[in-house]
C-alpha cells in the first residue's frame, strides 16, 4: 500500500457522509478464521467447502455437514475480532449513516463494536429447522466436533436443524439484499474489504455503487475483479490498513 494510496483514500473516507462497508472472510482472516478459500484443515481438509455447503450435502450426510458448521462455529468462538473489525466500528461511530454489508457468516463485526451489520449470507450463531425453518437454539457450548455429528432435532417438527447459513444454489435473503442494493445505491462511498468478489450476487453490490458513481475503495493484499473499478486499490491485510485508513481520514479518531 503506497502512502499516495492511502492518502487517496483517506481524502474520500473524509468526505463522505454515508459509506457502505462492504465485507468478505479476508476480514476476518487476521483473526484467525480461514477464509472461504483458504485450504481446509485438519478431518475436512479432504473436504471442497463447495461441497459441503449445499443443501444436497446436508440432505445426503446432516451429520457431516452440521459437524463442519459446529467446527467452524467454535473456531469463531475461540477468535477475537481484530484492529480491522475496530476499525469499521470506528468509521460506524464517527459516521453513523455508515452501513456495513458482510457476506460473512462470523459474529466478529458485532464483537468488534460494528452495528446491525446487513448479512447476506446468513449466520453460524443463528441456525434453523430445515423443515419448519422455525429458529432452533444454538447446541450448548460442547466441546469443538471432531468430525460428523449429528444436528438436533427441531422441538416443533421433529426434522434435522441446519446452520443459518445460505448454501450454493439458494437464494439470498430478500431483506437483506435489498437493504444492501439500497445502501449502495445511496451510498457516497464503498469501501470493499477482504473479499474475492467471486460470488454472485453478493458480488455485484460493489458495482452497484460503482455504476451510481460513488467512488469504491478496495482493501484486500491481492488483485480481484473489482480492480477495474476501484478509485483506490489499499494492498495490504484489513487489520493494518483499516486502522491506517481510519487514522489518515481522521487523525484526531481512535482507529477502533
Ligand atoms: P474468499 O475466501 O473467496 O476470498 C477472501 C478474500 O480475502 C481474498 O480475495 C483474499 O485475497 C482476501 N484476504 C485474505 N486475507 C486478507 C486480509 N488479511 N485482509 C484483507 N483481505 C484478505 O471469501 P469471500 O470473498 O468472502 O458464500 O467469499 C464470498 C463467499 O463465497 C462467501 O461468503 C461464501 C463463499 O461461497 C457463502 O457461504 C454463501
Amino acid at each position: 500500500m503506497s502512502a499516495g494510496d492511502l492518502a487517496a483514500a483517506a481524502r474520500l473516507l473524509a468526505a463522505a457522509t454515508r459509506p457502505v462497508v462492504f465485507t468478505g472472510a479476508g476480514m476476518s482472516a487476521e483473526s484467525g478464521v480461514p477464509t472461504f478459500r483458504d485450504a481446509q484443515v485438519g478431518l475436512w481438509q479432504r473436504f471442497d467447502p463447495a461441497q459441503l455447503a449445499t443443501p444436497a450435502a446436508f440432505h445426503a450426510d446432516p451429520a457431516l455437514v452440521w459437524g463442519w458448521y459446529e467446527g467452524r462455529r467454535h473456531g469463531v468462538r475461540r477468535a477475537a475480532p481484530n484492529p480491522g473489525h475496530r476499525a469499521v466500528a470506528a468509521i460506524q461511530a464517527r459516521l453513523p449513516d455508515t452501513v456495513v454489508v458482510t457476506q460473512n457468516v462470523d459474529d466478529l463485526h458485532e464483537r468488534g463494536g460494528a452495528v446491525a451489520p446487513v448479512r447476506l449470507h446468513g449466520s453460524l450463531f443463528a441456525p434453523r429447522c430445515s423443515g419448519c425453518a422455525r429458529p432452533a437454539p444454538l447446541p450448548d457450548a460442547a466441546g469443538e466436533p471432531a468430525g460428523p455429528l449429528d444436528p438436533p432435532a427441531c422441538a416443533h417438527c421433529a426434522a434435522p436443524v441446519r446452520p443459518g447459513v445460505v448454501w450454493f444454489g439458494e437464494a439470498l435473503p430478500e431483506a437483506a439484499l435489498a437493504a444492501a442494493v439500497e445502501a449502495a445505491s445511496r451510498c457516497d462511498l464503498l469501501l470493499t474489504v477482504g473479499t474475492s468478489a467471486l460470488v454472485h450476487p453478493a458480488a455485484e453490490i460493489p458495482l452497484v455503487a460503482a455504476r451510481l458513481g460513488a467512488p469504491v475503495v478496495q482493501v484486500n493484499p491481492v488483485p480481484t475483479p473489482l480492480d477495474a473499478v476501484c478509485a483506490v486499490n489499499l494492498r495490504g491485510p484489513a487489520g493494518e490498513v483499516l486502522p491506517a485508513l481510519v487514522r489518515a481520514a481522521w487523525p484526531d479518531a481512535s482507529a477502533g
